[in-house]
């Protein structure tokens, strides 16, 4: 059985919310009332999907959900729309964007799609997989992609997403959507909307408001612009998975060798309180992030758990909305149960690995 199945074709639907009246996004970029709050939250039924496209389309900013994590979604083919996501985020502008598309066909517009490439999209697209690929050269095909996309490389890391939001936002805007999970720069990425407007507030112009992500962890991002495919981020998409398909994956992080993603830095995903790992048990003054059957559990001024059940899906999908619950004032540390360094518990390690790195 595959770890991720499709979302799409399961029914989900839109809702049919209607829209607040258009007062920001397309309305900032030509001036509109400095007094007017941002940014707008929107139920995203089909009135709010169009707003937020003409949004985009002006060269503003919108966050929408994926399965992984929320997006702060820019036209990827405008130098400016990516620039303001760069600093909306205090981004560092050598830490190259996902471009994120709504099926393979698409995605060859901007970059060069080899059999292995075929073979992944077959079966992970749309989902949580972004490959990086040979970025399609100017001139060739109608490659429109923003040069900043990319901080210089020429590669591009490229996405369909598989939640009816995203979908649907692309389908209506019409662009490439460049989109790094919508928080600031090394801290914790977002999976409900409200996790977004603590994060980057009015530095965004709309929210499309599509509840809590299903998976929770950002997709995996696999480098096939080499001769041997290297996994640079765990996500949901396994790597047994993806060697199953297409052979020998190395990881960046065990092979000096390997190319490595500029973006994943050894401190990041990181709450304000330090993070403690391998925890069997929690001091007055820690938070407790917990795991498995915790009836007998003590310790800890509070204490969630990610799967009582000890399911790492659900470990998963909990694991950044837990620990932004237990990084409050007064906490000294946040401690964490060992998570087992299998299935999607390598994504969730290499996570909890980096929130517990030393600051830099
Ligand atoms: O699940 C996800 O991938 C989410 C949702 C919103 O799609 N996006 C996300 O984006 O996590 P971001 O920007 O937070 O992480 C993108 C990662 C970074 O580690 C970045 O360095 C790497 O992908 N990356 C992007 N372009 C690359 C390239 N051309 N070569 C190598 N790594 C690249
Ligand atoms: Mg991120």
């Amino acid at each position: 059985m595959l770890s991720w199945s499709p979302l799409l074709n399961r029914g989900a639907n839109l809702g049919n919310h209607p829209p607040r009246p258009l007062t920001y996004g397309a309305g900032r970029v030509k001036a509109g009332s400095v007094t007017e709050k941002r940014p707008d939250l929107l139920p995203p039924g089909p009135a709010a999907i169009a707003r937020a496209a003409e949004v985009l389309r002006a060269g503003g900013l919108v966050a929408f959900p994926t399965e992984t994590v929320y997006g702060l979604g820019g036209d990827a083919t405008s130098d400016r729309a990516v620039a303001a996501i760069f600093a909306a985020k205090g981004r560092p502008s050598f830490n190259p964007l996902i471009v994120h598309v709504p099926d393979a066909v698409t995605a060859a517009r901007y970059a060069v799609v080899d059999e292995r490439a075929t073979a992944l999209m077959e079966v992970y697209w749309p989902g949580p997989l972004t490959l990086v690929l040979p970025r399609r050269a100017a001139g060739e095909g109608e490659n429109g992609l923003s040069l900043l996309v990319s901080a210089g490389l020429d590669t591009v890391a490229i996405r369909a997403p598989d939640h009816p939001v995203a979908q649907a936002l692309l389908s209506a805007c019409g662009l490439p959507l460049a989109a790094p999970s919508a928080n600031r720069s090394g801290a914790v990425s977002p999976t409900a909307p409200h996790h977004v407007l603590e994060s980057l507030g009015d530095r965004v112009d709309v929210v499309l408001a599509g509840g809590r992500c299903p998976v929770g962890l950002e997709s995996t991002v696999l480098d096939l612009s080499g001769p041997t495919p290297a996994l640079l981020r765990p996500g949901a998409v396994l790597r047994e998975e993806i060697e199953r398909l297409i052979g020998p994956v190395v990881v960046a992080a065990d092979d000096p060798e390997a190319p490595k993603s500029p973006g994943q830095l050894a401190s990041h995903y990181a709450p304000s309180a330090p993070v403690r790992l391998e925890a069997t048990e929690a001091a007055a003054d820690e938070a407790f992030l917990t795991f498995g059957p915790d009836r007998f559990v003590r310790g800890g001024a509070a204490r969630l758990n990610l799967s009582t059940q000890g399911d790492l899906n659900e470990a998963a999908a909990n694991l950044f909305h837990h620990l932004r619950q237990l990084d409050k004032p007064g906490i000294r540390a946040i401690a964490v149960m060992a998570i087992p360094e299998q299935g999607l518990g390598v994504a969730i390690n290499d996570r909890l690995r980096r929130a517990a790195a030393p600051r830099g």
